[in-house]
């Protein structure tokens, strides 16, 4: 399978996602996120489970995370068998002094809105360039296809500027795991995310939107494999 961070190696993102798996001990049920930061996580869990160091489940964000688990060797169970996580480990776009958290540009945060929601703890591993001051990249919306043309029109009402994500190698939109478009709306800088966030709740055809309000912990890795861990 290809994707859109191919290819691309990270000392940064490798040191965090390395390091978050070793806050996962044997009996957890674990969250497990999308992207190429908390791939490593993912790798790493495997590899500690394949020693039998680790006896754990996971859940699921998309289908690249369930081929990544799969191929490593974690177990999987769903929220129906397994509806109380004791950890989720995810990626970011970026986030703040706050730990609000812009997800999405995976077109995944959705199903890692609910597993993050589902888990007692909630841990984003990222590289150094995903801090910020104020939240300023485009928020992922995931959108129902018949809803997207009021979902267009409401988000200019509130002073967005979106954008219908195109896919890579199909012409056309993007189409997420759950059959859904993703508009990607730039704010400026966003003041108040929750504000924000509460408002792209409310428009007809929002499936959901990417800023997360509940991340727990930050874990930032740097290319000489230190670790900085934010916490709230
Ligand atoms: C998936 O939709 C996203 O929320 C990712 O978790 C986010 O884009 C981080 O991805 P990387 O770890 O690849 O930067």
């Amino acid at each position: 399978m290809t994707d859109r961070n191919q290819a691309k190696e990270s000392p940064e993102k490798k040191a965090a996602g390395i390091y978050a798996a070793s806050l996962v001990q044997s009996g957890d049920a674990v969250g497990l996120g999308t992207g190429s930061t908390v791939a490593y996580t993912i790798k790493e869990l495997g590899r500690r489970v394949r020693e039998e160091e680790l006896d754990i489940v996971g859940v699921v964000t998309s289908y690249q995370s369930e081929a990544i688990a799969i191929e490593a060797g974690v177990p999987l169970t769903t929220l129906a068998q397994t509806p109380k996580l004791t950890i989720a480990i995810d990626g970011a776009d970026q986030f703040d002094e706050n730990l609000f958290a812009i997800k999405g540009g995976g077109a995944a945060h959705t199903r890692e809105k609910i597993v993050s929601m589902s888990a007692d703890r909630f841990v984003v591993v990222s590289d150094p360039a995903k801090k910020a001051k104020t939240l300023s990249t485009f928020v992922p919306i995931e959108v129902m296809p018949f809803g997207k043309e009021l979902v267009m029109k409401s988000l200019k009402a509130i002073g967005g500027d979106p954008v219908l994500r195109a896919a890579v190698k199909k012409d056309g939109p993007v189409i997420t795991d759950n059959g859904n478009f993703v508009i990607d709306c730039s704010f400026g800088e966003i003041k108040n995310p929750a504000e924000l966030a509460a408002k792209l709740s409310q428009i007809p055809g929002v499936v959901e939107h990417g800023i997360f309000m509940n991340v727990d912990e930050v874990i930032i890795g740097n290319a000489d494999g230190s670790i900085e861990v934010i916490k709230k």
